[in-house]
Formats: structure tokens, C-alpha cells, sequence
């Protein structure tokens, strides 16, 4: 039997939408076929308008041209997240089955808003929480379940943001001002309390966070440090220097033409002339304790649920690694997950392991959860319920939101639900 093919369109050809998801659903040629594509950007628009075969006349530079008609079975929101409301909500209207990025929006407010729309309108929409697609996380679903470690107590997550990554995207970058954007523990940690929320099994009663940005700050700049890197006597020294972020790390690692995240301060290919010409006078050679930014560098969400798991989730900017590592506590055992394996100890017993490479092969991104994301949407598509509809993604964000009021006044206890 073959498959029924679904036509697609893409708004937003960035990283995500065209890079990640628009090059997975192109090569899914017996299940999608891109017919149309919306970015302002020209460049990236023709570019990937050639690459995915898309006629030009349904290449669009302005959404609202875009959006006066539907132009497939299915829309790919692939914008900042401060657009996704409307351009959701207008999908719904069109009738199309969407594929929304995280975060689904960036307040309390505009998440209520876009639910109680998607229930008036009978929209459907799978949001991109890729983690709970990839196998290491299904596994250890599986395990907890079926329960391999007794009945589950306290879940101990660490989202190790790395001094870098903060740097670049947090400090220098766009994700630095949180006007108007997601408060960082959405922007960084919505895929953590995605996940936390489905290991737990239950409603989340109440949470309380404390956190705060507290080191890249004008009071913490050395003595006669520059504005720029360039003109800074710590150059070659200070770990966030813009020279060691972009040049030398990216030497070290091949200097590869097109690679995030120096793809992200030169157009690709990337070279060292244009690197350090972009430093030089460019947003990601600016002194990171002189920045513009109010995104907190770490934060600490403590959660009670329904069933009386407990879980903390801990964000934090000054880490060397990356790479999650979530533990959970069972009345039998314990069960460590992170991006190399998963160990099982049952008290008393000898430990077991399963390697990620067992589970997923490893070039895939995000642990193979883009794939299994899209696969998944597929399915949606055919008439399959999916596990990041819309209902099931604003649990997380409602822990967010909450945990957002409560380290905003000092770590208060708060009620998710009842706001
Ligand atoms: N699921 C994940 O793991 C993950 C990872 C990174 C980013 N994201 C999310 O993906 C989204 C996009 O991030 P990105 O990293 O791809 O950014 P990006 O800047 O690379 O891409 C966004 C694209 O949207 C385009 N755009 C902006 N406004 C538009 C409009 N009105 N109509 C059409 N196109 C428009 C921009 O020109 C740009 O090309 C964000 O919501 C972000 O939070 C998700």
C-alpha cells in the first residue's frame, strides 16, 4: 500500500524551519512534499525554495500575502516565538494541521488565549518538544512505567546551559532580552518541564523558583576592560572572549563552513576574516559584562504534583558541559538518564546499562527526537492523536509561567493552575 503524501508549507526558513525540520521533510518524499514557503529573509527564501523544488510564485516574502489563503495540508510555524499565537491562531482559521516550534507563546496570557481559540476553531496542532521523540527519553518513560525502579518519588533534573552557549545566545545574543520573548526557564528549559511533566504522570499543583542573572553585569567587569573584545587587554584570556568564543573554538573544532553557532554571527561560509571582522564591530564582539541583556543566568524550579512526585530542575549558565542529566528516585531504585546512557540499580542489585548508541544513532539531532517528531506528524496528519498536541505541551508551560511569578517575588510558593 503506499502512503497518502501531505502537502506542506513553511513559515519561517531559519535554523529550525528550514536547516532542521525542512530538510528532514524533504528527504520524506512518500510522505510530504513542501509546496510553499514565507520568510522575509531573500536569501534564505530562494535559497531553500531551490533546495526543496518549491515554485517560486509560492515563495513569499510577507506573511500576510502568505496567509491570506491555505497553501497546503499542513503548516510549519517555524517564527520567533513572539509570533506564534497569531500565526497559529490564524492557521487554525485556514484550516490547517500545524506544527508549531517552541515556545508556543511568550505569556500566561497569549497561552490562554491561543487554547481557548484552538477550541473554538477545532485547530490541531503538535508542538516541536522533540525530546519526547528521541529513544533515550522513551526509554526511560518505558522504565518508570512499567515500573522497573517501584513507584516513583522525586525526579532531580540539570540543564547544564554551558559558559558559552549562555555567551552567545543568552548575553550577546537575541535570546538575551526577555522583553517580549519567553522568560528563559520557557526559552531554554520548556523541552525540561515537557518532559518532567510526562515522567510525572500527574498535574502539577505548585512550583516555586528562585534564580536571577547574576554575573554578566556592568559590576562585574575586570578593572580596565573594553567595550569590545577586540580593544580588551583580556583578548586572549577572558574564557567569554569573543576571539576565543568564535575563533579559537571553531578552529578546534575543523572550522567548519556552515556550523552553529558561527553561522549565526557570519553568513555561511564561515571564515576567519569575515569571523573576525564580525567581532570587531559586530553584537557578538561586544564585552559580555556590557551587554543589553536580562536573561537570568540561573535558575532553580522546585515542583509538587498531583500524585505527590516531587521534582527540581536546575538551569545553569556556568557549567563546562552540556548535555541534560535528569536522575529519578523510585521506592526500588533509581534511574540516572543522560546523553551517553542510561543506569538502572535496582537497592541491592547490581547496576545495569543501556548505552544511547544501543537506542540512537548518534549524528541524528536531538537524540533522534527532529526525526521521531516529524514521523510523528505524519501520523497526526493520518488521523493519529499526538503526544505533543497542544492540550498535552501547556501543562509545561503553565510550570513555567508559574515558576517565572514565583522567582519574581522572592520564591514564593504558587498555585499553577489557579492564575
Ligand atoms: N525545538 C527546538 O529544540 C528549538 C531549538 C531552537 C529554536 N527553537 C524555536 O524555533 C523558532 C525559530 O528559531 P530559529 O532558531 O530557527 O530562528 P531563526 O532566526 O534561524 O529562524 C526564524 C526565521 O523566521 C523568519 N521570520 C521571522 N518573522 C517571520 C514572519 N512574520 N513570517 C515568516 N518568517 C518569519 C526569520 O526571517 C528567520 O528566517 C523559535 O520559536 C525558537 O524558540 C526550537
Amino acid at each position: 500500500m503506499t502512503n497518502k503524501i501531505f502537502t506542506v508549507a513553511i513559515l519561517g526558513v531559519g535554523s529550525r524551519g528550514g536547516n532542521a525540520y525542512g530538510r528532514i521533510i524533504n528527504r520524506m518524499k512518500d510522505k510530504f512534499q513542501i509546496v510553499a514557503l514565507c520568510d522575509p529573509r531573500v536569501g534564505r527564501l530562494e535559497s531553500f525554495g531551490e533546495e526543496f523544488g518549491v515554485p517560486v510564485d509560492m515563495r513569499f516574502t510577507d506573511e500576510g500575502e502568505f496567509m491570506r489563503e491555505r497553501r497546503a495540508d499542513a503548516l510549519l510555524i517555524a517564527t520567533y516565538d513572539c509570533d506564534h499565537k497569531r500565526q497559529c491562531i490564524r492557521a487554525f482559521q485556514l484550516g490547517y494541521k500545524v506544527l508549531l516550534e517552541k515556545s508556543i507563546t511568550t505569556s500566561l496570557e497569549e497561552c490562554k488565549e491561543l487554547m481557548a481559540a484552538q477550541r473554538e476553531l477545532s485547530g490541531e496542532a503538535a508542538v516541536c518538544h522533540v525530546l519526547r521523540y528521541s529513544p533515550i527519553y522513551q526509554k526511560a518513560e518505558e522504565l518508570l512505567r512499567g515500573g522497573a525502579v517501584g513507584r516513583l518519588v522525586t525526579i532531580e533534573a540539570y540543564e547544564p546551559v554551558g559558559y558559552w552557549h549562555q555567551a552567545h545566545s543568552f548575553v550577546r545574543g537575541n535570546a538575551r532580552s526577555t522583553a517580549g520573548a519567553s522568560p528563559m526557564i520557557l526559552a531554554k528549559c520548556c523541552h525540561d518541564l515537557d518532559l518532567i511533566c510526562s515522567f510525572a504522570g500527574a498535574e502539577c499543583v505548585s512550583a516555586s523558583s528562585m534564580g536571577g542573572l547574576s554575573f554578566f553585569t556592568e559590576e562585574n567587569a575586570p578593572e580596565n576592560t573594553a567595550e569590545r573584545c577586540t580593544d580588551c587587554r583580556l583578548l586572549d584570556e577572558c574564557p567569554y572572549s569573543a576571539k576565543r568564543l568564535y575563533i579559537e573554538r571553531w578552529k578546534q573544532n575543523g572550522s567548519p563552513s556552515d556550523e552553529w553557532p558561527t553561522n549565526m554571527v557570519v553568513a555561511a561560509p564561515v571564515t576567519e576574516e569575515k569571523l573576525m571582522e564580525a567581532i570587531a564591530d559586530g553584537q557578538y564582539g561586544r564585552c559580555v559584562f556590557r551587554c543589553d541583556n536580562d536573561a537570568v543566568d540561573h535558575q532553580t524550579v522546585l515542583m509538587e504534583f498531583k500524585n505527590g512526585v516531587k521534582a527540581t530542575l536546575t538551569m545553569t549558565a556556568f557549567t563546562d558541559e552540556r548535555g541534560r542529566c535528569y536522575k529519578f528516585h523510585g521506592t526500588y531504585g533509581q534511574i540516572t538518564v543522560t546523553d551517553k546512557e542510561i543506569k538502572i540499580t535496582r537497592y541491592g542489585e547490581a547496576t545495569e546499562y543501556v548505552s544511547v548508541d544501543s537506542l540512537v544513532d548518534k549524528s541524528l539531532a536531538h537524540g533522534g527526537g527532529d526525526v521521531g517528531l516529524i514521523n510523528s506528524f505524519y501520523s497526526m496528519l493520518c488521523g493519529e492523536s499526538s503526544r505533543t498536541d497542544l492540550e498535552s505541551s501547556y501543562e509545561g508551560y503553565l510550570i513555567g509561567f508559574a515558576a517565572e511569578r514565583s522567582r519574581l517575588s522572592g520564591g514564593k510558593l504558587v498555585s499553577v493552575h489557579d492564575s
